[in-house]
């Protein structure tokens, strides 16, 4: 036994007998339960696990413990004051949106510290000063801009924001209700929790992205490790070895049978004490290997001949989608300017910063699972269908989920925890690694786009021919849905005359592709843009004004025979806009010491190769649309809202905050519809015991089709209370609730009192929070399934936006800073500003990093040290614009935001590049040395 090492923590003595050469991350969180120091990679990338030692912010899981002897350490607990208040800083977090999932925010807070306090002379913090000492830590979901903002003004406080009264809380910046427990760091997460007796799993993976596999003898093995308890092979999984998102494409399974299709698949998992699991290395472990040939890309995957990954898909290829309207090519033929363009785009790691993580028990007959996850009801099926169980044997409770993006749609964590812990009767926890996270999560689906489009002279969009091939990777997962929705949105939000959108889902060797906010419309959208920009060069149109010509709007017919009814608000986007991107403009052409026009641009890098100037700007625009919610499916939520015998109320929703804000945005609705402060409303959100079926939190959907059912179910209680009070629906009436009673005041004066006592509790309600009245709403959104030429109505609604961009090109170095994006969305209503604000910070980082940084390369960017997300120095200031043409159909008003965000950055972006240096970068990321590639071939061309 070492000899105990002594310091403390949050001013409390410590002294634990434990290996000095153990992580200080882990000693927190295993030995002194101070859960709130997160771990998103044990590699010093995060800073996640960032606490503060002896007053200096240090990596915990860089420390060894005996370091730490002597020492005093800081965690995000200890800066919760003794009363049990937040205090400044963490009260600036929360009020200013800075911690959407909240996984980062500990390490955040622990970072910020010493910057948010005020100088001894009274200075206040300046943001350089605040960038530095945030720089170590990472947030995936912010865009760090509300982060600054909060540790900037934490010294002198934010005037608090006052609980909005009744009817007032849509349209108000209520903080998080989840917000507390983040900045606290006491919101617990997949990795958070240890149940009494629970084991460790740990999966054992393929290290080729194509071979055939045999397990070997697995008895000494377990004579060399007594800890380990079970492997478990495919012959373990109770039900179906075979799952998938969609009902036709159930083609992943739990544990390879024979064959790997990926690097990183797992083939089996070790069961047993963690220590143990921890111990075993790789490659004792009996597999041997036979490597194939994989097929690394789509051109590799459909060359005549390749081996098939599946059976049921002859070609490779999983589904292909279709749009077609009018005649294109003559369309294309008659224009008065084409352009075309070939757009290839990498797959794109989500980094949510918390990895895979959860745990599972079995109760009786049932099986239970604690894991972070978007879907909990989708998790429920599926999870039933491995374990050969009816879907009601299954229940899904969701942790604190730290990030999601899409990511965590599919199945992670849970087949091996629910076959474990079913087969050996006691709780078992797995918490992926951060390589494993990248290797065997799915990514989003690279592109091969090509696109031309014609124009007539006034720049009017007469024609769109686009075909985009996508690597859906080894398994099905989200790849129909992707390539169903990309030929809806593949012309932009423009009235094209003629169109042949298409598009084909192909397997091949690399790790699934998925839902990564957007489902490739964020690439579509890469190809459009540019689409645009080079007809309105080729016509000496503004890049603004011809978007503004042929912007969808109130009346138009889309590219699938649909008319907009009502809300499309690109016009007031792009006016929106234009003041923006004048003086954007004026000030590059200030910077470049000459105009930007069309004609001029070809030269620019020259004349930076010259010597007039070593930077050039450029200013970019880039528009988008997106349908909300499932492409021509079936797509209810139900949302329900209880009154209690003593007058609490609760809102059960099964929609999953992933950190977008849905569980705010929904207790805003629903408190509004029934007539009671949103600070009145409790919350029950997304255990599949305890709410009803929500559907998913992805497709952008939650505030439109949850958002309407919460709204439904806020308006059905309220009808049940007011016909109790004899007033007729739909009447004025204000509702007061106390002492068990709700009063009722209708017009003249005249009330009446609700007695809840005699009220007798809601049967048939299977959930622990027993109501004695329960309003109950569904929606689904209105669609219709599209026909071969892919005509029909895809959504009922769909947001529309534009971004801005200045950037500066180092055109010695290739190097691209991005120094202001303006972002205008027309979001229907704005329920929580500061929300839909956090929600465009974080998509416009998100599309930096896809134009810019990110590439995942399977076995060489697997970690968060080589695969480069943006950090608080890569982000810039975000103006955003928000436009509210109100859809009527959204809960007051409402559609959503979360992927419109992300989709038109890289667009504008790329065309930035163009406007300063001359070229079009459509191979991405837009690295320096593409960047410089480019030049160099547009010099010699020219
Ligand atoms: S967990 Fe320590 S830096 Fe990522
Ligand atoms: S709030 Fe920073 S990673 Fe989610």
């Amino acid at each position: 036994m070492s000899a105990p090492i002594a310091f403390t923590v949050n001013g409390r003595p410590a002294s634990l007998a434990v290996d000095p050469m153990r992580r200080l991350a882990d000693v927190l969180r295993d030995d002194l339960g101070l859960t709130g120091t997160k771990i998103g990679c044990n590699a010093g990338d995060c800073g996640a696990c960032t606490v503060r030692l002896d007053g200096e912010q240090v990596a915990s899981c860089l420390v060894p413990v005996a370091q730490v002897a002597g020492a005093a350490i800081t965690t995000v607990e200890g800066l919760t004051p003794s009363d049990g208040s937040l205090s400044a800083l963490q009260r600036a977090f929360l009020e200013a949106g800075a911690a959407q999932c909240g996984i980062c925010t500990p390490g955040m807070l622990m970072a910020a510290v010493e910057a948010a306090r005020e100088g001894d002379d009274g200075s206040r913090p300046a943001g350089a000063e605040v960038e530095d000492a945030l720089g170590g830590v990472l947030c995936r979901c912010t865009g760090y801009r509300k982060i600054i903002d909060a540790v900037l003004t934490a010294s002198i406080g934010l005037t608090p924001i006052e609980a909005p009264g009744v009817g007032r809380a849509v349209g108000a910046r209520l903080p998080k209700v989840d917000g507390e427990a983040r900045v606290r760091g006491t919101a617990l997460y997949g990795a958070d929790e240890r149940p009494e007796g629970c084991l460790a799993l740990r999966a054992v993976r393929s290290p080729h992205a194509r071979a055939r596999f045999v397990i070997g003898d697995l008895g000494p093995l377990r004579s060399r490790h007594p800890g380990l308890v079970a492997v478990l092979t495919a012959a373990d999984i109770p039900g179906q070895n075979r799952y998938g998102i969609y009902a036709t494409g159930k083609d992943q399974p739990a544990l390879a049978e024979g064959e790997v299709r990926h690097r990183g698949e797992a083939v089996l998992a070790l069961v047993g004490d963690e220590a143990t699991i921890a111990a075993i290395d790789d490659r004792d472990v009996p597999v041997s290997w036979e490597p194939l040939e994989p097929l690394v890309g789509v051109e590799a995957a459909l060359a005549p001949g390749a081996p098939l990954l599946h059976a049921a898909s002859p070609d490779n290829v999983l589904v292909a989608g279709r749009v077609a309207r009018g005649d294109v090519e003559a369309a294309l033929a008659g224009a008065a300017a084409v352009a075309e363009i070939a757009v290839e785009t990498t797959a794109v790691e989500h980094a949510y910063i918390e990895p895979e993580a959860g745990w599972a028990q079995r109760v009786g007959d049932r099986i239970e699972l604690h894991v972070s996850t978007q879907t909990p009801y989708m998790d429920r099926d599926e999870v039933a269908l491995i374990m050969g169980l009816a879907p009601d044997a299954v229940r899904i409770v969701p942790t604190a989920c730290g990030g999601g993006f899409g990511g965590k749609l599919d199945l992670g964590v849970h087949p091996l925890i629910a076959t474990a812990a079913w087969l050996l009767g006691r709780p078992v926890r797995a918490v992926w690694t951060r390589p494993e996270s990248m290797a065997a999560s799915t990514k989003r689906h690279p592109a091969s786009i090509r696109a031309a489009a014609g124009a007539d002279a006034d720049g009017r969009l007469v024609a769109l021919r686009f075909h985009g091939d996508f690597d859906t990777g080894a398994y099905a997962s989200w790849g129909p849905t992707v390539a169903h929705r990309v030929p809806v949105h593949a012309m932009g939000p423009y009235a094209v005359g003629a169109v042949l959108a298409t598009s084909r889902a192909v397997y091949t060797n690399s790790p699934p592709s998925g839902a990564f906010r957007g489902f490739g419309v964020p690439q579509a959208a890469i190809a459009h843009e540019a689409l645009l920009d080079g007809l309105a060069d080729r016509l000496g149109i503004d890049r603004l004004e011809i978007r503004r010509r042929n912007a969808l709007r109130a009346g138009s017919t889309t590219a699938t025979g649909q008319v907009l009814a009502a809300s499309a608000g690109l016009p007031a986007c792009l006016d929106a806009l234009r003041p923006h991107w004048d003086r954007l403009r004026a000030e590059a052409a200030a910077h470049n010491g000459r105009a930007t026009s069309a004609g001029e641009v070809g030269s620019v890098g020259e004349a930076a190769r010259a010597g007039r100037a070593r930077t050039r700007r450029g200013v970019g625009i880039g528009a988008m649309w997106y349908g909300i919610g499932n492409t021509s499916m079936t797509n209810p939520s139900t949302i329900e809202m209880g009154l209690g015998r003593d007058g609490a109320v609760t809102l059960f929703s099964g929609a999953v905050d992933i950190g977008q804000g849905a569980s705010t945005v929904l207790v805003q609705i629903a408190s509004d519809a029934l007539g009671v402060p949103a600070d009145r409303v409790a919350l029950v959100s997304g255990d599949t015991d305890r709410t009803a079926d929500a559907g998913k939190s992805s497709a952008s959907r939650q505030t439109f089709v949850s958002g309407n059912a919460a709204r439904l179910a806020g308006l059905d209680l309220r009808r049940q209370l007011l016909a109790l009070a004899g007033v007729a629906d739909g009447a004025a009436a204000d509702l007061a609730i106390a002492d068990g009673a709700v009063t009722v005041a209708g017009a003249g004066g005249r009330t009446a009192a609700v007695d809840l006592g005699e009220l007798a509790e809601v049967t048939g309600f299977d959930r622990s929070t027993p109501c004695v009245l329960l309003g109950r709403g569904r929606f689904d959104p209105r669609t219709t399934p599209l026909d071969a030429d892919g005509q029909g109505e895809p959504y009922q609604t769909y947001a529309f936006g534009a971004q801005v961009a200045l950037v500066e090109v180092d055109v010695d170095l290739g190097t691209v800073k991005v120094l202001r994006v303006v972002a205008a969305h027309d979001v229907g209503r704005a329920i929580n500003p500061t929300q839909v604000e956090g929600q465009i910070h974080g998509g416009v980082a998100q599309g930096l990093g896809l134009a810019l940084l990110e590439a995942y390369v399977p076995g060489r960017t697997d970690n968060l040290h080589d695969y480069l997300i943006p950090t608080v120095g890569d982000v810039p200031p975000i103006d955003c614009l928000l436009i509210e043409d109100a859809e009527p159909s959204g809960p007051y008003g409402a559609k959503g935001v979360g992927e419109p965000a992300l989709v038109p950055t890289a667009p504008a972006i790329l065309g930035a590049i163009d406007d300063a240096v001359g070229v079009r970068i459509s191979t991405l990321p837009a690295t320096p040395d593409r960047v410089l590639a480019a030049m160099e071939a547009a010099r010699s061309r020219a």
